[in-house]
């Protein structure tokens, strides 16, 4: 059995106490929410006052973004230790944001998922195609190398901490969701791989998330596809009420 995980990637959004208020109504919305895990990534400045808040709840905490080694003269960059510290227990490696922005590359989000992972952080990896790649067809090729190229080298006894985001590029921010159909035949795919690289017993337990324009009126269709254990949502995770809805989708 996954337990389905929801996160919110706040990208840059959120200032300090803007962040404190939305999580202090979201636990109220919330309540004793069982069932599925609830996740926020704030930016790296608002984890520590954020962290604070959350402390006893049953919120968990993650980061957009990680650095490859323990410390050292790498300016501006975060260490897995630091995280850990501030009290994340996943962090977002190989955001198509990155990748596109800031020239994260499948061998970047490799060095991080393992750096990430002996500091017993879990990562959230994100794959998917661009539209020009969908269009010729190559979207299985592209989140075959994505997902093989992530994990090279990552020990099978840490594996089951892995969670990976699909998230088509072509419906990030556009509104343009994958239907459920079209996101279920890749996270499908994806359990393939990940089977074929360390077991199928192993790949049964590692949660894959849908991302992209996920939305409160189309979770409910997502989440009853067999293999979208949650999802990576952006805009609407900056809203109590979105994303609480998204939170508790429909059951079927
Ligand atoms: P979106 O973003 O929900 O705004 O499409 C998803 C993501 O980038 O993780």
């Amino acid at each position: 059995m996954r337990i389905p995980i929801i996160a919110g990637n706040w990208k840059m959004h959120k200032t300090v106490g803007e962040a404190i208020d939305f999580v202090t109504r979201l636990q109220e919305e919330l309540g004793e929410w069982e069932g599925t895990e609830v996740v926020v990534a704030p930016s790296f400045i608002v984890l520590d006052p954020v962290a604070q808040r959350l402390k006893g709840g049953t919120i968990s905490l993650a980061a957009q973004d990680v650095f490859w080694e323990e410390k050292g003269a790498y300016t501006g960059e975060v260490s897995p230790p630091m995280l850990r510290d501030v009290g994340c227990r996943y962090v977002i490696i190989g955001h198509s944001e990155r990748r596109a922005y800031f020239g994260e590359t499948d061998e970047t989000v490799n060095k991080k998922v393992k750096m990430a992972l002996s500091h017993d952080l879990n990562p959230i990896i994100c794959v998917g195609e661009f539209l020009e790649e969908k269009e010729r067809g190559d979207t299985f090729n592209v989140v075959e190398r994505q997902v093989k190229e992530g994990l090279r080298g990552v020990d099978a006894g840490t594996a089951r901490q892995i969670v990976v985001a699909y998230e088509p590029i072509w419906a990030i921010g556009t509104g343009k969701t994958a239907s459920p159909e079209q996101a279920q035949e890749v996270q499908s795919f994806i359990r393939g791989i990940i089977g074929d690289i360390f077991s199928p017993a192993l790949a049964e337990v590692i949660r894959i998330q849908y991302g992209g324009s996920v939305k409160p009126d189309n979770i409910d269709e997502l989440m009853v596809q067999p293999d979208i254990d949650g999802a990576l949502v952006g805009g609407a995770s900056l809203e109590v009420e979105s994303f609480a809805r998204i939170v508790r989708f429909e059951r079927k």
